[in-house]
C-alpha cells in the first residue's frame, strides 16, 4: 500500500529517499547477481572510467499504480533495448534485456509503498544507470562496470502538469553533432545542454529547443525530450535525424496517433515549418506530453497558441497515453508490464 506520510499530490520531479536501489557488477566478462542496497551513496575507484571519460549511460521509465490496483512498468523492454544500443556505442557490456527487466521488477516491488496512489497523477520514476567503475587512465574501456536501478516517486516535470511552456532556440550552443552520440542516452548529451539550459531558464524559458548542429536549418529536439508538431489537419510530424534520441514515449504516441487514424510523419522539419503547426509539444518519459505555446529564436517569436491553451490533439494524446498507463483504457499493444508485488 502507498505510504501515508507523503503528500502525493504535490510531488515534483526530484530525488526522494526510498527503501533501496538494485545493483549488479560486471567483472571477468560476466554479470553477477543483483543486490538491494539501502545506501544511496556509491564508493568507486578514483580512476573509474565513468568519472574520467564519461563511460556511462542511463534510462528513464515509469511505473504506475493502476485503477484496479495493479502496478505496471511502461514498456521496459524498449528501454532495455535502447540501453543495449547505448552500451554498445560506449563499449560497455550491454545489460541483457531479461536482466534489465528483472532488475526493474525487483526494485519496484521492493519500493512498492513509494508507487503513488491511483488518482494523484504521480508515478514511480525508474532510473537505470550503467557506469564504468573499473580504473582506466589510458583512454580505453574499463574492465569493470556497475548497473543500478534507482527509483523515486515523481509528479510533473514542468510545474503544472499539462500546462503549456515557452521554449527558446539558442543558436550559440548545440546538443549533439551528426555521427556523435545524440541518438543514444549518455549523460554527456545532458551535460552539453546544461549551460544553455541555465541561460534559458534565467531568461524565462523552461526549455530549449535544438536545431541540427551542422546547418541549424532543421528542428531536432528539446533538451529533455523529443519534438512533436501537429498540423491544422491533425498530421503528427516528428523529426527524422540521426542525432535525436529515439524516445519510447514518441514511438508510443506515434502508434496512438496512428490508432486514432491520424497521419504520422517522421521526417526533416525545417525551422520555418514551425509556423505551420497548430500544436507543438515536448514528449518523453519525464515530461509525458508538454505543450509548447511559443518558440523564440532571437527576435523571431513564433506563437503557436495562447499560453493557457492545450490543443485538442495534444489533449487527446495525453489522455490516451495516461489512460493506458493508469489502466483506464485498453492496453491494445500490451505495453504495460505487470510487476508482481
Ligand atoms: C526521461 O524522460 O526519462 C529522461 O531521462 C529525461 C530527463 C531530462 C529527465
Amino acid at each position: 500500500m502507498p505510504r501515508t506520510d507523503i503528500d502525493w499530490a504535490s510531488l515534483g520531479f526530484g530525488f526522494t529517499d526510498v527503501n533501496c536501489h538494485i545493483r549488479y557488477t560486471w567483472k571477468d566478462g560476466a554479470w553477477g547477481e543483483g543486490e538491494f542496497v539501502k545506501d544511496p551513496y556509491i564508493t568507486m575507484h578514483i580512476g573509474a572510467s565513468c568519472l574520467h571519460y564519461g563511460q556511462e549511460c542511463f534510462e528513464g521509465m515509469k511505473a504506475f499504480r493502476q485503477k484496479d490496483g495493479k502496478i505496471v512498468i511502461f514498456r521496459p523492454e524498449e528501454n532495455a533495448l535502447r540501453m543495449s544500443r547505448t552500451a554498445t556505442r560506449c563499449v560497455m557490456p550491454p545489460v541483457p534485456v531479461e536482466m534489465f527487466v528483472e532488475a526493474c521488477d525487483k526494485v519496484v516491488a521492493a519500493n512498492e509503498e513509494y508507487v503513488p496512489p491511483y488518482g494523484t497523477g504521480g508515478s514511480l520514476y525508474l532510473r537505470p544507470l550503467l557506469i564504468g567503475t573499473g580504473p582506466q587512465i589510458g583512454v580505453a574501456p574499463a574492465h569493470e562496470y556497475t548497473f543500478m536501478v534507482m527509483v523515486m516517486p515523481v509528479g510533473a516535470y514542468y510545474k503544472g502538469g499539462l500546462k503549456p511552456v515557452r521554449a527558446v532556440i539558442l543558436d550559440d550552443w548545440d546538443r549533439a553533432a551528426p555521427h556523435g552520440m545524440g541518438d543514444v542516452k549518455v549523460g554527456g548529451n545532458y551535460a552539453a545542454s546544461l549551460f544553455a539550459h541555465e541561460k534559458a531558464k534565467k531568461d524565462g524559458w523552461p526549455v530549449e529547443l535544438y536545431l541540427d548542429a551542422a546547418t541549424h536549418k532543421y528542428v531536432e529536439e528539446f533538451s529533455t525530450s523529443n519534438f512533436i508538431g501537429i498540423k491544422p489537419d491533425g498530421t503528427y510530424v516528428t523529426p527524422d535525424s540521426t542525432s535525436v534520441l529515439p524516445s519510447v514515449t514518441n514511438k508510443s504516441l506515434k502508434q496512438c496517433a496512428a490508432d486514432l487514424g491520424w497521419n504520422v510523419q517522421t521526417r526533416k522539419i525545417p525551422y520555418e515549418e514551425i509556423r505551420e503547426f497548430a500544436e507543438v509539444a515536448a514528449c518523453g518519459t519525464a515530461v509525458v506530453v508538454t505543450p509548447v505555446w511559443e518558440i523564440t529564436r532571437g527576435n523571431d517569436v513564433i506563437k503557436i497558441s495562447d499560453s493557457d491553451t492545450v490543443g485538442p490533439h495534444l489533449q487527446k494524446l495525453y489522455e490516451t497515453m495516461q489512460g493506458i498507463q493508469y489502466g483506464v483504457l485498453e492496453d491494445i499493444h500490451g505495453w504495460c508490464h505487470q510487476v508482481c508485488v
